[in-house]
């Protein structure tokens, strides 16, 4: 048996090699090891000490040192954890939930075929009957920041509504509208019109149905809701519904 072996063995009172997933985005390498080695800090900081932890392939002493779950991190030979980010986009079908489990619909992750598909989670759902452009992601950090309001990202959608829409649309959406429910005003969205009953709108949020009840204000209802694009990625015109693909490297880099 080799020694990292009979070291986890001691540490863990286990024959089977660890190999952990940091469940928090971020944190201290000496938590990480006290949990996946299940063991205090005193025999963390031995190891450390002896220079035994590798982090990105380079030799950490530090207790203090931050890492997180894409930090490839060895003990001796031995291979803690190596995740690889991923970055998926998926064009929505109707009918499909936004969810990773469902008891009723199929879920967009039924729709992925790779390997990592019970990893991800979704940046920005779209509602069971809407369509379009979905991104789906294992990194926590980079689904936050294409979330969080604060960094503004443009969400563009198609509407075909009902009833025509008439100018005054274009204002209400711009000045943002008021959903007593939640004690909130949204944020202001541009509204472009484009046929007589077909409009872009362009939002920096994701309220709860916010389109639909948008729209709703007019007693205008929502037929058809596509999603274009999220920030600089738009849905890849040469992917079918259900059809997905890897984002590019500038892609993902145009979120951060
Ligand atoms: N707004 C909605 O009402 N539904 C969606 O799916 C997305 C935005």
């Amino acid at each position: 048996m080799s020694r990292t072996c009979i070291l986890l063995e001691w540490l863990s009172h286990s024959y089977f090699v660890i190999c952990g997933v940091m469940q928090s985005k971020r944190g201290r390498l000496d938590r990480y090891l006290c949990s996946q080695l299940h063991t205090h800090r005193k025999a963390v900081r031995e190891l450390l000490l002896s220079g035994r932890v590798c982090v990105d392939g380079l030799i950490v002493k530090d207790m203090d040192r931050q890492v997180d779950e894409f930090s490839r991190i060895q003990l001796d030979e031995q291979i803690l954890q190596a995740n690889a980010p991923v970055y998926v986009m998926l064009h929505k079908p109707i009918g499909v939930v936004s969810a990773t489990k469902d008891t009723q619909h199929k879920t967009v992750i039924d729709l992925l075929d790779c390997e990592a598909r019970d990893e991800l989670h979704i940046a920005g759902r779209l509602d069971l009957n809407s369509s379009g452009l979905l991104l789906l992601t294992n990194d926590s950090r980079w689904s936050d920041a294409l979330m969080s309001p604060t960094h503004k990202v443009d969400k563009v959608y198609r509407v075909t509504l009902a009833n025509p829409i008439t100018e005054e649309y274009i204002a209400a959406f711009a000045e943002g509208m008021y959903f007593g429910f939640e004690d909130i005003t949204t944020q202001p969205a541009k509204l472009v019109i484009l046929a007589d009953n077909v409009a872009e709108v362009t939002l920096h949020e994701g309220k709860y149905h916010q389109i639909k009840r948008m729209f709703g204000r007019f007693r205008n209802p929502v037929v058809g809701l596509h999603r274009l694009s999220i920030g600089d990625i738009v849905l890849d015109e040469k992917l079918a519904p259900g059809e997905s693909r890897a984002l590019t490297v500038a892609e993902v880099a145009s979120i951060r």
